[in-house]
């Protein structure tokens, strides 16, 4: 094999072969297992869209029902992991409670048999219901209160929000909240699903998967992007502060949140949806006023930096949706790995198909042949 190019954050590199997901970049298009995010979006619902991921095709009336009802009856928690739970910083970020918390499921669910589909199946049905769970616990338990109890007669994004509310939701708020989970659940080899491939590849077990994804999407150039546009927002403050504000970005070249993409040179399709579902949800509850500083911030942007292709990603619409339907501004990121779970997990299964495990080159850019220098000559 000859040497190649290096390519910094592997850039236009392929590192793996999957049929999972698909996305143009110059046309704006996303497929998961082929089927255009536009189609999900209107007539998928989260549930149904993770099964397509996993397994790669859309279930039966009968095999969806099941996946329900598998989920619906794992939600609840093991009390040692509430008590877990407990002993963590209230201060602490929500991400890292999850991080933890994904891990912890490890030591309670120890057996290892990835060659066993109903082991597979055991750990997907797992994590896709008790993560939601998780997050919502972690909020309750920093206020200082217990978590409450998943309610089986209602559906996924439903029960997640009233764990994180206390309250019922409004249907459209949990139907618009389950349209964002099935847009954030897969996005190809991007920066926290490279890492769950590289932990699968090692045949370790499916905790340890997402526990490092969760930690690779916390960053700010990653899933902590959602929560840093809203920061922005409440910093510019005003339609008027947007062009200052932008001036002052690009004068210190610092990135503006929510904007840009490695693939994406267009809007992304996923914050042209979300967009959508934010004006549906101002419609009911009320405009909020960040939505004027955002569109003007949009087409500021546009006007600067469109010409190298960059506009809204996922992140720049979905914090506005998120405000509205009561979510904590630090729990954005979280709500984003209750989705992505579902793209992780799919990437674990294809990776276990054909297993090879992760280790690549590097370049030396080092030293050769230096001596030992004894610690009483160094200076
Ligand atoms: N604001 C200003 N300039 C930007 C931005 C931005 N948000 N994004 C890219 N650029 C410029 C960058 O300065 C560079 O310009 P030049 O060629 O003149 O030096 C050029 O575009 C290429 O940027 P890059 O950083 O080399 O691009 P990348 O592919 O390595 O990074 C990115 C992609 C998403 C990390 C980057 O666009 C970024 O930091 N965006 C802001 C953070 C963000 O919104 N992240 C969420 C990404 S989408 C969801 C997800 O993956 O979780």
């Amino acid at each position: 094999m000859t040497a190649c190019e290096y390519r910094p954050g592997l850039d236009g590199v392929p590192a793996t072969q999957s049929s999972i997901s698909f996305v143009d970049g110059q046309n704006g298009i996303l497929e998961y297992r082929g089927i255009h995010i536009e189609e999900l979006a209107k007539h998928s619902t989260f549930l149904e869209t993770s099964y397509l991921l996993i397994w790669g095709v859309l279930p039966t009336r009968e095999e969806l029902a099941d996946f329900k009802h598998e989920v619906q009856t794992h939600r609840r928690l093991k009390y040692r992991i509430r008590d877990m739970m407990k002993c963590f910083p209230e201060s602490g970020h929500p991400m890292d409670a999850l991080q933890a918390c994904a891990a912890a499921l490890g030591l309670f669910y120890s057996r290892r048999a990835l060659e066993d589909p109903a082991y597979i199946r055991a750990a997907v049905v797992r994590l896709l219901a008790k993560i939601p769970t998780m997050v919502a616990a972690f909020q309750l338990m920093r206020k200082g209160n217990d978590p409450i109890q998943p309610r089986d007669d209602l559906d996924y994004a439903a029960n997640f929000l009233y764990m994180l509310t206390e309250q019922e939701p409004d249907p459209l708020a949990a139907q618009i909240f389950d349209v964002c989970l099935t847009l954030h659940a897969e996005h190809t080899i991007n920066a926290s699903t490279f890492s769950a491939m590289v932990t699968a590849s090692t045949l370790t077990d499916p905790y340890a998967v997402v526990a490092s994804a969760v930690g690779t999407l916390a960053g700010p150039l990653h899933g902590g992007a959602n929560e840093e546009v809203i920061l922005m927002l409440e910093e510019i403050g005003s339609v008027e502060n947007v062009q200052p504000y932008l001036e002052t970005c690009l004068e210190r070249k610092s990135k503006i949140m929510g904007f840009g993409h490695r693939v994406y040179k267009v809007k992304d399709p996923r914050a042209i949806i979300l967009q959508n579902l934010a004006e549906q949800l101002f419609e009911k509850f009320g405009r909020d006023h960040y939505y004027d500083i955002a569109i003007a911030m949009e087409k500021a942007v546009e006007e600067k930096l469109g010409h190298k292709g960059i506009y809204p990603n996922v992140d720049f619409y979905s914090g506005l949706v998120y405000r509205k339907l009561g979510i904590p501004t630090d729990l954005f990121t979280p709500v984003f790995a209750i989705a992505r779970v579902a793209g992780w997990l799919a990437h674990w299964k294809e990776q276990l198909e054909a297993n090879r495990i992760f280790r690549p080159t590097q370049i030396y850019t080092g030293d050769h042949n230096k001596p030992y220098i004894p610690i009483d000559e160094r200076n």
